[in-house]
């Protein structure tokens, strides 16, 4: 159960939620209602959704190469995707706005010392120390800046050339270059620059083909701290009477709140953007169709992706009863894993880590369980960076919990690497062709 930060001063809170009400949205809810038409192929099994980005986003962190390699990162992954599975790919980011933790426990204890947990960057500091740890409201002006300046780097990235099929394409290669496992890889590699001098010789490139040279790119966070959510939610001016969130395209509610009396359903039951629900082992089918009821009434498709993170010891016996229900019921949803939340391990040394080959395992077994259900198997949704971190054990570069130590940044839970992230997108790959 995830207890609300104890802010010292809600009056300073409640000003600053104000003047966040006055600030300009970071998205326009036309965008979220296409996102929601993208989602809705995904749920139909004409499209695939990869939805990745940092555990948790922070302020020390905040730099454009950061931003520019998670980006470059979750488009190659979709290119391998699509030409696998022949399917376009959604790609949204955890990012611009990815802060707030739940925590279950509202205290941590160093050597003696007990201190509030910290809770993300838009509410504390991760020092320990009484005064990082203390809830700021002015945080939360920081993290509205920051994910204002990220998406417009991301928007200029999307539409502004960068994004050319040709430099994913070239980036791809560098990675199989340096990969190594890259013989595994190489085969496909070698199918997509086929694939692309076959199309540059029909005179389809970047330069005649608008589709080649720009993106679709979205943005999502969990929707945890309601006050700042709240803030930022706006009524369309182009529909009267319907209300967006506009901090981001889609939001998702986390594992730790999806009470289905809870004011983070509440909350999300009442804006029309795509919403996210993290299904772990301890939902049960019928709570589930109580929460796809509250929060997608009209059985839209789109507007409910199914987030299942088990572990990948539990995904092949908890997953089938809650897919089987939903396919019962004729709700439709957007069936999507998070193969990272359910496979965490504590090493030796006091690290949290998470093996490569569990999120593997996970990710294929959820496919293999929704699609024995009869439904699609629609997504994955990824903890991971661009750079060269160390956060998660195994992969092609086999890193051991004693290697952890070398470049462990996250600010919450372990990522896979911009290897270990390209790696998993190959694997996928395969998997995906193969059902095909
Ligand atoms: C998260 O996505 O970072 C998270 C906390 O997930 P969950 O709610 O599934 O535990
Ligand atoms: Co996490």
């Amino acid at each position: 159960m995830h207890i609300p930060a104890d802010y010292p001063d809600m009056d300073k809170l409640a000003a600053v939620e104000k003047q966040l009400t006055s600030y300009p949205p970071l998205v326009f809810a036309g965008e979220a209602r296409t996102l929601m038409a993208r989602l809705g192929d995904v749920a139909e099994g004409k499209a695939f959704l990869l939805q990745g980005g940092d555990c948790a986003e922070s302020f020390k962190e905040f730099h454009p190469n950061n931003i520019r390699d998670t980006f470059r990162l979750i488009l190659q992954m979709a290119v391998v995707l699509t030409f696998a599975g022949k399917k376009s790919v959604v790609k949204v980011g955890r990012i611009a706005g990815q802060f707030a933790k739940p925590r279950s426990a509202p205290t941590e204890t160093i050597d003696g010392v007990t201190l509030p947990s910290y809770r993300g960057d838009n509410i504390n500091g991760m020092e320990f120390t009484a005064e990082a740890r203390t809830p700021d409201p002015q945080r939360l002006l920081q993290a509205y800046l920051q994910s204002a300046a990220t998406l417009n780097l991301l928007r200029a990235f999307a539409q502004g050339g960068y994004a050319s099929l040709d430099n994913i394409h070239r980036w791809m290669l560098g990675f199989v270059e340096a990969s190594p496992t890259a013989d595994r890889y190489r085969a496909m590699a070698a199918r997509i620059t086929d694939a692309m001098e076959f199309m540059e010789s029909c005179g389809i490139t970047p330069e005649t083909t608008p589709a080649l040279s720009q993106t679709d790119f979205y943005t999502s966070h969990e929707a945890l701290l309601l006050g700042y959510e709240q803030a930022m939610t706006r009524e369309d001016s182009t529909r009267p009477g319907e209300f967006y969130d506009t901090s981001a395209h889609m939001i998702w509610i986390g594992d730790r709140t999806r009470q289905p009396d809870g004011a983070h359903v509440e909350f999300c039951r009442g804006v029309r953007n795509p919403i996210g629900l993290k299904c772990g082992p301890s939902l049960p089918s019928d709570e589930l169709l109580r929460l796809i009821d509250i929060l997608n009434p009209d059985n839209i498709p789109g507007r409910l992706t199914l987030i299942a993170r088990f572990g990948s010891d539990k995904v092949a016996d908890g997953l089938p009863k809650l897919v089987r229900a939903v396919q019962g019921g004729g709700r439709k949803v957007v069936w999507s894993s998070d193969p990272m939340h359910g496979n965490m391990e504590k090493t030796a040394s006091g690290y949290k880590t998470r093996p490569f080959e569990r999120i593997l395992k996970e990710v294929n077994d959820f496919i293999d369980v929704v699609e024995s259900e009869g439904a699609h198997a629609g997504g994955i949704h990824l903890e991971m960076t661009g750079q060269d971190v160390t956060e998660c054990t195994g992969g092609g570069r086999e890193i051991t919990a004693m290697e952890l130590q070398d470049r462990y940044h996250t600010h919450c839970d372990p990522r896979l690497n911009n290897e270990q992230a390209l790696e998993l997108s190959f694997q996928l790959a395969e998997k995906l062709a193969a059902k095909r």
